[in-house]
């Protein structure tokens, strides 16, 4: 049985990657939108946009314009002006099902038993859903975030960027108290990267969505280059589609894992709770390495599969 989840994303190049891997691997029962990477209108049209080239059958939601208390940070250097830069953008004809990704996560989870909440962006959807039906926490099968780190931030030297651009919300979500967390933070995603090898398999595949992604990849790993000099880019948001369809391609170790709300230096921080001795009660299930080759090999398959 593929497991049943809710896509909470901010399309971003990665998000994109995301939902093609979870099109194939779980049933999406939705998709919900979420200001980060580009303002909301654009994250929900590049939703709609990547359901239409995939042809999924899904529902889109749009959630959250801003953070819940912080102001609104975008990732322009990272995803380009219009939040999936690169490719030639294609008419997109579908529309949204509502202005309610909130309402349509507590609704989904109440009618619904074993949904995954799946969130790789900023995590104020999530919160405020927590914040408004409490029950959802028990309710739901898991959920498996992209965002954090163990060690290294992006945004800052402590601050993942999803995390960081909405810390309130994310220290809802991390305290709620879910069975089953998840944590594919930055530590682990730097294992998944992709280059031009990877970009040559996809203009090997030649279907519409393999050229779609690969020109994704383009931009998005020369935008890379551009500001870390490296020449392998992190692919961050299929790592948390991978931690519930493949969780024997992750090493995990569960840990008490709090967020920074306050710091100067450390807003947004996932501080891990690595003492032998803690008395802190476990929270999260942090993942420490990944499967690269496989996790690639089970990726560009998923790409080869659609039109
Ligand atoms: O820090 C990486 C995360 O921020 C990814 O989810 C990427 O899409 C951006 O949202
Ligand atoms: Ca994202």
């Amino acid at each position: 049985m593929k497991p049943k989840i809710i896509l909470d994303c901010d399309p971003g190049h990665d998000d994109a990657v995301a939902m093609m891997l979870a099109g194939r691997t779980t049933e999406i029962i939705g998709v919900t939108t979420v200001s980060g990477n580009a303002p909301l209108a654009l994250t929900t049209e590049n939703a709609l946009l990547m359901t239409e080239l995939l042809q999924l059958d899904v529902p889109v939601h749009a959630g959250a314009s801003r953070p819940l208390i912080v102001k609104p940070s975008h990732a322009e250097e990272a995803h380009g002006k219009t939040g999936l830069d690169g490719p030639k953008r294609p008419a997109i004809t579908r529309e949204v099902s509502s202005n309610n990704a909130v309402e349509f996560i507590i609704s989904t989870i109440r009618e619904q038993d074993d949904i995954w909440l799946v969130p790789i962006g900023p995590l104020t959807n999530i919160a405020l859903a927590v914040a408004q039906a409490p029950d959802i926490v028990d309710k739901v099968a898991g959920v498996s975030i992209m965002g954090g780190s163990t060690d290294l931030g992006n945004v800052t030297s402590k601050g993942e960027f999803n995390i960081w651009a909405d810390p309130d919300a994310a220290a809802i979500v991390f305290d709620a108290g879910f069975k089953d967390l998840r944590m594919a933070g930055l530590n682990l995603t730097h294992q998944l990267g992709i280059d031009d090898e990877v970009i040559s398999q996809l203009d090997a595949i030649g279907n519409k969505t393999a050229n779609f992604i690969a020109d994704l990849f383009r931009f998005y790993l020369n935008a890379y280059k551009q500001r870390t000099k490296g020449d392998v880019a992190p692919l961050h948001d299929p790592c948390a589609v991978l931690a519930i369809t493949h969780p024997d391609l992750i090493q995990f170790q569960k840990k008490n894992v709090r967020v920074e709300t306050q710091g100067i230096h450390t807003r947004g921080m996932t501080v891990i709770d690595d003492r032998e001795y803690s008395h802190e009660s476990f929270n999260c299930d942090v993942g420490y390495s990944i499967d690269r080759d496989v996790s690639l090999s089970v990726i560009i398959d998923a790409i080869s599969t659609y039109n």
